[in-house]
């Protein structure tokens, strides 16, 4: 990898509500923190990324609609945000309607990769928030990523659907993208009360060993109460547990990544 190229991370899951978008906006608010240049790619049609940062939609506004559509619209599409030196590039309802019609369209795999091509040089990370599906617009993430982190709730389904989501990763290795790999996965909204949660946490373990994280988020209030300010948790209250747990995964992933630019 140049130096001047971006770590492109997708921050997917097919299963709804296990934390993608809470990963995604706090894991790059810890990154800006310590000074790395980060731009948060909203693909999820729901939005929750964008307004999770505080961007405000209007008519006007580009999206990531229109970069899949055309490329060359990614360099009107990145937005300020509620926190200091994060960019955005947000997402619209409008973006519901990309799976279909980016079907029956050329290179519909690629169409983000090529933007994302556009703007090296201009951040040290991207983080992309994937839709909870894994249809052509998470396709398209996975195509353009270095690597996947995979939020996971401690539930007993929680390694259910897991097969279909390595299923995914394998076909885009296989077509488009061969050197892509998990970054890690991390266990969200952990509630130690909870008998099931060490069951869980070990099979996930078992089947994904050192590939998960140690941090581990726990089901915090505060940071379920955050996007309703337009604000990530680390911003809206920074001393609360679900904070000093995302500061302590972003410490952690910077570390990995060090060991790993070292062992290439
Ligand atoms: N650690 C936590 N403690 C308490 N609530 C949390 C925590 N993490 C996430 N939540 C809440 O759980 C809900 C789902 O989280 P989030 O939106 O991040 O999941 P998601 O995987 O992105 O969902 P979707 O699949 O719909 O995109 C949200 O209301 C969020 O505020
Ligand atoms: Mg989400």
């Amino acid at each position: 990898m140049s130096k001047k190229e971006p770590k492109v991370i997708a921050i997917a899951n097919q299963k709804g509500g296990v934390g993608k978008t809470t990963t995604a906006v706090n894991l790059a608010t810890a990154l800006v923190s310590v000074k790395k240049k980060v731009l948060l790619i909203d693909l999820d049609p729901q939005g929750n990324a964008s307004t999770g940062v505080g961007f405000e939609q209007s008519k006007e506004r580009n999206d990531i609609y229109d970069v899949l559509h055309d490329s060359s619209k990614i360099f009107d599409a990145v937005y300020k945000t509620n926190i200091p030196k994060l960019k955005l590039v947000p997402s619209t309802l409008d973006l519901s309607g990309a799976e279909v019609e980016l079907a029956r369209q050329e290179e519909r795999e690629v169409r983000l990769k090529n933007a994302i091509t556009k703007i090296k040089g201009k951040f040290d990370y991207i983080l992309i928030d994937c839709p909870p599906a894994l249809g052509i617009l998470t396709v398209n993430a996975f195509t353009a990523a270095h690597s996947i982190i995979v939020p996971m709730q401690c539930e007993f389904y929680s390694l259910e659907g897991l097969s279909h989501l390595v299923h995914t990763i394998n076909r885009v290795k296989k077509t488009y993208n061969p050197d892509l790999t998990i970054e890690g996965l991390v266990l969200t909204m952990v509630d130690k009360r909870n008998s099931l949660t060490d069951q869980v946490q070990s099979d996930i373990k078992g089947f994904f060993g050192k590939k998960v994280y140690k941090t581990v988020i726990p089901r915090n209030v505060r940071v379920s109460e955050a996007p309703s300010f337009g604000k990530p948790v680390l911003i809206y209250d920074s001393k609360c547990k679900g904070s000093k747990a995302y500061l302590g995964l972003a410490k952690e992933f910077l570390k990995q990544e060090k060991k790993k630019v070292v062992n290439e």
